[in-house]
């Protein structure tokens, strides 16, 4: 594995974070040759019959594929472990019939965050780090906070003073960080960061080629518990765009590795009020940074970092990018819950993103489709509580029971339904 610049092409060194000629973005690079798949998908599949932590993590499972780190520096909370349910009622909301969700949300802090943070936070930690920091929604800085309180490591997040879960925050608090509410947003917040000297701080937003690595373990997960059988496409929402990088990284490496025989298509989604990405898409050009706004606040992002990698994923699997109103992804999300699942507002996008996707024609009604949900529902409470007193289709408002009669009239009703 070695590491070099995702534009120049320069080589870097370990403890850089953008390249020193062109000021891109850094990346690892694997060598397929050096593996032999099918030993690889032996030794993945034993490893789930093992109680090391090491095995029984969704990403350490697959640290042949993963840049050198000494066991003992490794941070885990058993992360990436991830369960894919069929999606009936989303299927169906979308005229999809092979649909299915992969439930990120389903992680130690209840976000993708994790997958890619016990890469980073076992890095920063193997390199001596004493404080770790980063720019967040709030997802970020709780998959952080977690993985540097772990390690013993100082952690600082900065995040946009308003609009974002307040689930969130209390979470980062009680792992113990240091919260920095900062005027502006999560875009202003990413500037702060990536003007600190990285040898003075841990930077462990997707702009760290670790975190990518850990992340990519999603596809390998993914693929893995479907006997790496691969989709016809995989539809995630897009923010920072560092997943939809690692995603399409993680399945690149696994075809070069001979583990699939093809690639996957991805759709990436965005908010309508914060999709410069699905603009750039339409237009093509350079990114046009937007002011970000979007009830999904998880993905309230207008200057996306990584979208050049974004874009060459995309593109090498002939995917696609799009854009949904947050109205859309109000009621995707509420449908999401009567799977019995339930996902934040952000993680919606994608069943949003399918039925304007099944709509189009651009994917058919029996194509294979994995919908990525990136965020567990109790990440944002706050917005459930809202949806289901506002008036809007799929709202499940709390009934009056004030007085025993109106309980029974309601008993009725609810066992009237069930019969
Ligand atoms: N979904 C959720 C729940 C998120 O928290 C994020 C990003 C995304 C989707 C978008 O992923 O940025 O890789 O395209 N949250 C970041 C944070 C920005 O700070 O927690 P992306």
């Amino acid at each position: 594995m070695h590491l070099a610049c995702s534009e120049c092409g320069a080589g870097a060194a370990a403890d850089e974070l953008f390249c020193d000629a062109c000021g891109g973005l850094l990346a690892f690079t694997l060598e397929p040759a050096a593996f032999d798949g099918s030993h690889l998908k032996a030794a993945f599949r034993e490893r789930r019959l093992s109680n090391d932590p090491l095995d029984t993590s969704g990403v350490w499972r697959y640290r042949e594929l993963l840049p050198p780190i000494a066991a003992e520096a490794v941070v885990t909370l058993r992360e990436n472990v991830l369960p894919l349910y069929a999606a009936v009622r989303g299927g169906a909301y979308a005229e999809a019939r092979n649909a299915s969700y992969l439930h990120l949300g389903m992680n130690p802090t209840a976000s993708f965050k994790d997958a890619g943070m016990t890469v980073a936070i076992s890095h920063a930690k193997s390199a001596g780090a004493r404080v770790a920091v980063c720019a967040s929604t709030g997802n970020t800085a709780a998959a952080m906070a977690a993985y540097a309180a772990r390690a013993g490591i100082a952690a600082l997040v900065l995040v946009p003073a308003v609009g974002i879960s307040e689930a969130k925050v209390a979470q980062t608090l009680d792992y113990g960080a240091t919260v920095a509410a900062i005027e502006g947003d999560f875009d202003r917040a990413l500037e702060i960061v990536r003007a600190l000297d990285p040898r003075r701080f841990a930077i462990v937003n997707s702009v760290n080629p670790y975190r990518i690595e850990g992340q990519k373990c999603a596809a390998f997960a993914m693929l893995d518990s479907r006997d790496w059988r691969v989709p016809d496409w995989i539809v995630l929402p897009g923010g920072n765009l560092g997943n939809t990088s690692a995603f399409g990284k993680g399945f690149r490496e696994a075809l070069a590795l001979g583990l699939i025989d093809r690639l996957p298509r991805i759709a990436v989604v965005q908010a309508a009020g914060a999709a410069p990405f699905a603009r750039l898409f339409e237009n093509g050009g350079e990114l046009v940074p937007v002011r970000a706004q979007t009830s999904a606040t998880a993905i309230k992002i207008g200057a996306p970092a990584s979208w050049r990698k974004a874009l060459a994923e995309v593109r090498t699997s002939a995917g696609t990018v799009l854009a949904v109103t947050d109205d859309e992804i109000a009621d995707a999300r509420a449908v999401i819950g009567r799977d019995g699942i339930g996902c934040e507002p952000a993680s919606a996008a994608s069943l949003a993103g399918l039925r304007r996707l099944r709509n189009a024609g651009t994917i058919g009604a029996g194509e294979d489709v994995v919908l990525v949900l990136t965020g567990h529902v109790l990440k944002d409470g706050a917005y459930a509580a809202r949806y289901h007193t506002s008036s809007a289709s799929f709202a499940n408002p709390i009934r009056s029971a004030a007085t025993d009669g109106a309980l029974r009239a309601l008993i009725d009703q609810v066992l009237a339904v069930r019969a």
